[in-house]
């Protein structure tokens, strides 16, 4: 009798139709075969997902991004070769396999290749693309444990445990048009970065651009989380939670989690959803105080996610 490892069992349950919660370099996914339109309904049912929210397909193999899309262009091989596999999506004119759930009826469709090895080994052993948004209810803190995964979508049918994530949020997203490529959602990897392969067309502003989806508000914790210079605060920190990264003004709150000890902003992009939940979880913290960042480079990313995370908070 063969004893089935757990990325054995997760790609039959794929193969089955079922969802499983992996591991990718970003942010767990929560999966399902990507060409069942039924398995990929579930997602949208578990995760509480409004059906205009188009869902990203991850594959391992470049053969399998040439069955997905119609067509791809010198810039795409230019830009798969450099950054694939890792935390960038590509929106491309999506081919006749690719069901309309996935895409939410748009002509084209989200690819990446996670640099993740159980998610790569997932993809492979269940011999199809997984289409996967970041496995959290819909508005909510993205996972970065398998832990997170549980403790907002416990009846998913099978989580792989991949330990922590090792960029901590999401992939950066990329459209190509005549003149170059549009960032639809900032990440890990810079304009500065895709630059250097393919011109930037930055004409039309982030916040313009047509990514559905792309809300104010997201990435939402439970309490009241607030950006703000700590030295400028007049506000009783007593029972507040600081998500410290310059390390400057931390006296006088209850707890404090340190971002990054060398200042570095991807330690923030890393950790920064795990210090979300775990003021979350806290019970003697009431609000989040999270320290702001300049928005250049990867500051751009944890700014998105940030405002993201306050937006509500803020009209509250
Ligand atoms: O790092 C990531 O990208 C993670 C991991 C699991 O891979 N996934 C992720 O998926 O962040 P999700 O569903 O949370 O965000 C996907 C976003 C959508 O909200 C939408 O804005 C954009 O990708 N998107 C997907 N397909 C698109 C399309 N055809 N056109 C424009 N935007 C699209
Ligand atoms: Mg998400």
């Amino acid at each position: 009798m063969s004893i089935l490892n757990s990325i054995d069992v997760a790609a039959k349950y794929i193969r089955e139709g079922k969802l499983v919660a992996f591991p990718t370099e970003t942010v767990y996914g929560l999966g399902a075969n990507a060409l069942d339109p039924m398995a990929v309904a579930k997602i949208f049912e578990l995760k509480e997902r409004p059906s205009f929210d188009p869902l990203i397909v991850h594959i391992a193999s470049i053969h399998q991004l040439q069955d997905l899309v119609l067509n791809t262009d010198e810039r795409v091989h230019k830009l798969t070769e450099k950054f694939w596999p890792g935390p960038l999506t590509m929106v491309l004119p999506k081919s006749n396999i690719v069901p309309d759930i996935v895409t939410s009826g748009l002509p084209t469709v989200g690819i990446r290749m996670p640099s993740n090895e159980i998610a790569l080994d997932l993809i492979r052993i269940s011999d199809c693309p997984i289409a996967a948004p970041s496995a959290n209810k819909f508005g909510r803190i993205s996972p970065t444990t398998a832990a997170h995964v549980r403790k907002q979508i416990p009846n998913v049918d099978y989580i792989i445990e991949g330990g922590k994530t090792t960029v901590g949020i999401e992939s950066t997203i990329i459209k190509l048009t005549d003149k170059g490529f549009q960032i639809l959602r900032n990440g890990i990897i810079t304009q500065e970065e895709l630059e250097t392969v393919v011109p930037f067309d930055g004409e039309t502003a982030i916040e313009k651009l047509s990514a559905p989806g792309m809300l104010k508000s997201h990435y939402s914790p439970r309490k009241k989380l607030l950006i703000a210079d700590s030295s400028s605060l007049d506000l009783d920190k007593s029972k507040a939670g600081l998500i410290s990264f310059s390390g400057e003004v931390e006296n006088g709150f209850c707890k404090v989690i340190r971002v990054s000890d060398r200042k570095d902003l991807k330690d923030y992009a890393v950790n920064m959803f795990e210090a979300m939940h775990s003021f979350e979880d806290d019970n003697e913290i009431e609000l989040i105080i999270a320290e702001p960042v300049c928005e250049t480079g990867v500051g751009r990313a944890i700014m998105d996610r940030l405002r993201k995370a306050e937006f509500n908070w803020r009209q509250a």
